[in-house]
């Protein structure tokens, strides 16, 4: 997929890029991005919204990998920023992101965040519940600014990986739900307050969706409220986030979407909805993540030691793990992978892929089919690019891998790999070391 191949040495190329040669330039492990891939997703996703001629932001979920290079490139295609915390905050503040287009989300934001939030003048903060409703306006109030808000709801929609269930009770830390009227009052309250502008309402209803029929609902019960705030308060929403979550590819049996038909499909109900109370199209906004740059990113690990148990099954270790990829171990979710150095010479032998971390959960992949791997190999694992990164710790305190950007055979190294310096930048040796 994207700009992958196999070139004449028989060596996976991305972007142009040997990856072997990454591989040896840069150290194992190595997560590498397909600068174009991540264009091309973007683009599928606007290009939808404009040919449907319906005004949009698409906010670029940055939990799913954030850096400074990430944020200058969502900056260049044009995109929106979603971020969860200060840190992502500030990170953006650092790379230069225009504040207008950051959307601030979270359902505990501290007081600090929502200060930092409102003096960087970002465009619009998800609100999610009355605390944070009561302190963003004393905090707005206090320096005599206004703040645009959505409101973020439960709309009573939870996606599942592969389908979607209606809950009539709603159980989720995050939104006003539907069911005590908390949402009717929380519109009565923000739009009584003259340094809140309230801009719309908010809904995520989950990840990795293959289908459209959660949308379809969401926006169904979005609308269901906003017939009811025209009648009561008058009010009617100029923006509806209907939040992430469209799926990628990670193995085979994965069907996701193609991102244009989840846009057309909540563009075409909005409109019908929109037009069946008589109300102008409102702007659509979404919030794509890993669909953005999940399968732009490929992580590449040097092979290690080996495992044969005879009648079991064959162990090969990499030289990284949990530490860099923790989803297999929290989701058991599922990855493909090939020998980086071997890419054109077909499986002989099946292994199953270790980390290196103590933990016996620690297994990137299971019974993966592969030529007979030793350790000059470099194994690619596809689809790394979200949550990937972005989850990577220092368990075992092993140093978090470098990030390289590849786009028309050129290499940029956009995070440095972490040094044995780094892991105790922040520790304190005992004021009385009597060990000593
Ligand atoms: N908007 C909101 C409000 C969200 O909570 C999320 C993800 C997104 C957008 C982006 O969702 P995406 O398009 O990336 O699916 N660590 C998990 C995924 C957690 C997603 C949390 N919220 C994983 O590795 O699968």
């Amino acid at each position: 997929h994207g700009t992958s191949t196999i070139n004449d040495q028989g060596h996976l190329e991305i972007g142009g890029v040997d990856t072997t040669a990454l591989a040896r330039d840069y150290g194992t492990p190595l997560f590498i991005y397909d600068v174009a891939l991540i264009r091309k997703r973007a683009a599928s996703f606007q290009q939808a919204f404009i040919e449907e001629q319906v005004p949009y932001q698409v906010a670029y979920a940055s939990k799913a990998f954030s850096c400074i290079a990430m944020f200058q490139l969502a900056d260049e295609l044009g995109l929106s920023l979603d971020v969860v915390s200060g840190g992502e905050l500030y990170t953006a503040i650092q790379s230069g992101f225009p504040m207008e287009r950051v959307h601030f989300h979270g359902n505990n934001k501290s007081l600090m965040e929502l200060e930092m939030a409102v003096e960087a003048q970002i465009g619009c903060i998800v609100v999610d519940n009355f605390y944070e409703l009561g302190e963003l306006s004393r905090i707005c109030a206090e320096r005599n600014v206004q703040m645009s808000i959505l409101l973020r709801i439960t709309p009573g929609v939870e996606a599942h990986t592969h389908d979607y269930i209606s809950t009539g009770q709603e159980d989720s830390k995050f939104g006003f739900d539907l069911i005590s009227g908390q949402v009717h009052q929380a519109v009565e309250v923000a739009q009584a307050d003259g340094n809140l502008r309230l801009l719309g309402v908010h809904s995520h209803i989950g990840s990795q969706i293959f289908e459209t029929t959660g949308f379809v609902m969401a926006v169904e019960k979005m609308f269901e409220l906003i017939k009811h705030w025209r009648e009561v308060f008058d009010f009617t929403p100029q923006v509806l986030n209907l939040g992430g979550g469209f799926g990628i590819r990670y193995i085979e049996g994965d069907t996701p979407l193609p991102a244009e038909e989840y846009v057309q499909k909540m563009i075409e109900v909005v409109k019908r909805q929109a037009a069946e109370i008589e109300m102008d199209m409102p702007e659509i906004w979404i919030e794509p993540g890993r669909s953005l740059v999940g399968d732009a990113g490929t992580t590449l690990y040097s092979v290690g030691s080996k495992k044969h148990i005879p009648n079991v099954r064959d162990y090969l270790a990499v030289d990284g793990g949990m530490s860099d990829n923790l989803r297999p171990a929290l989701y058991q979710a599922e990855y493909e992978g090939i020998l980086a150095n071997r890419a054109n010479e077909a499986p002989t032998d099946t292994f199953s892929i270790a980390g290196k971390c103590c933990e016996s959960g620690d297994m990137l992949i299971w019974d993966l089919p592969l030529p007979n791997a030793n350790h000059e190999d470099v194994l690619a694992v596809f689809c790394t690019g979200a949550y990937g990164y972005a989850m990577a710790n220092n368990y075992n305190r092993i140093p978090r891998p470098p990030v390289i950007f590849v786009e028309n055979g050129e290499a940029q190294e956009v995070i440095k790999r972490e040094s044995y310096q780094d892991l105790l930048r922040l520790d304190v040796p005992l004021a009385n070391n009597v060990a000593k």
